[in-house]
């Protein structure tokens, strides 16, 4: 079943064409990859697909939902959840903290959870679930990139997201890091979230994905299964020839 379905999407920059008439469905269940070059427009689609950018053309569903018009807080309300490029924390709050504000937010969405119990509920489980519980008194500033991704996932998990967007979660982490994130993605798959996942890292994506889209220069050029990504000469030629993994 299809959850996400973006059609027609077009965004331009001035004269630059950012994204070209792309076409992309993410399916229930599902870990979806979207992979390119530098600039290709993954981070656009993601900024299209929460809401933070209007594109020029296209429209943009969530489960029967039209979303196209909906603003951010409305799409996050549905199911969609989504993680920065740039880690959007507060280095001068705890872990726990971080992770609180976002869980605050999603209580005032629902009345009944916005009591302090639930909210610690809430964060207790996210913290759980990213392996942060014994480093939740530690300021953000004093614990290395790899680990404020998981600070980044778990601030983003306390909203119960259906479908989360990740944007090169494994950016600044090591390969042990990188695994140890791999686990937690399929462990949250395997209790029902969907993910749509950005990102350079081949080890993760060939690891995790069921089903790949390719990005180069605001254009789609290559969807399929891993193997079929990994075999196909205009994705090669276009990015993974230059890729280990
Ligand atoms: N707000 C903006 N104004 C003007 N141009 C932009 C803006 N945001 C992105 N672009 C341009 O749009 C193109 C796509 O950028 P985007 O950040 O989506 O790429 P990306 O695939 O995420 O790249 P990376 O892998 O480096 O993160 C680039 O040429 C970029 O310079
Ligand atoms: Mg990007």
């Amino acid at each position: 079943m299809t959850q996400l379905e973006l059609s027609g999407i077009t965004v331009r920059f001035g004269g630059h064409t950012a994204l070209n008439n792309v076409d992309i469905t993410v399916s229930t269940g599902s870990i979806t990859g979207l992979i390119g070059p530098n600039g290709a427009g993954k981070t656009t689609l993601f900024n299209v697909t929460n809401g933070l950018l209007r594109p020029n053309e296209g429209t943009l569903k969530f489960g029967d939902a039209d979303m196209t018009a909906l603003s951010p807080y409305r799409r996050a309300k549905l199911g969609l959840g989504r993680t920065f490029q740039r880690l959007e924390l507060f280095p001068s709050l705890t872990v726990r903290e971080n992770v609180q504000v976002a869980a605050e937010i999603r209580g005032e969405w629902s009345s009944g959870s916005n009591n302090s119990a639930n909210i610690k509920k809430n964060v207790d489980r996210a913290l759980e679930i990213t392996n942060l519980r014994d480093s939740g008194s530690k300021n953000v500033s004093e614990i290395p990139t790899g680990k404020a991704r998981l600070v980044e996932l778990a601030r983003s998990l306390v909203q119960e997201p259906k479908l989360l967007l990740l944007d090169e979660p494994a950016s600044g982490q090591n390969d042990n890091e990188t695994s140890e994130f791999a686990d937690i993605l399929r462990s949250l798959n395997k209790e029902g979230m969907s993910i749509f996942l950005v990102e350079h890292d081949m080890s993760l994506v060939m690891n995790v994905c069921d089903k790949i889209f390719v990005l180069d220069f605001g254009s789609l050029i290559a969807e399929g299964t891993t193997a079929e990504i990994q075999g196909n000469p205009v994705v090669i030629d276009a990015y993974l020839g230059g890729k280990s993994g």
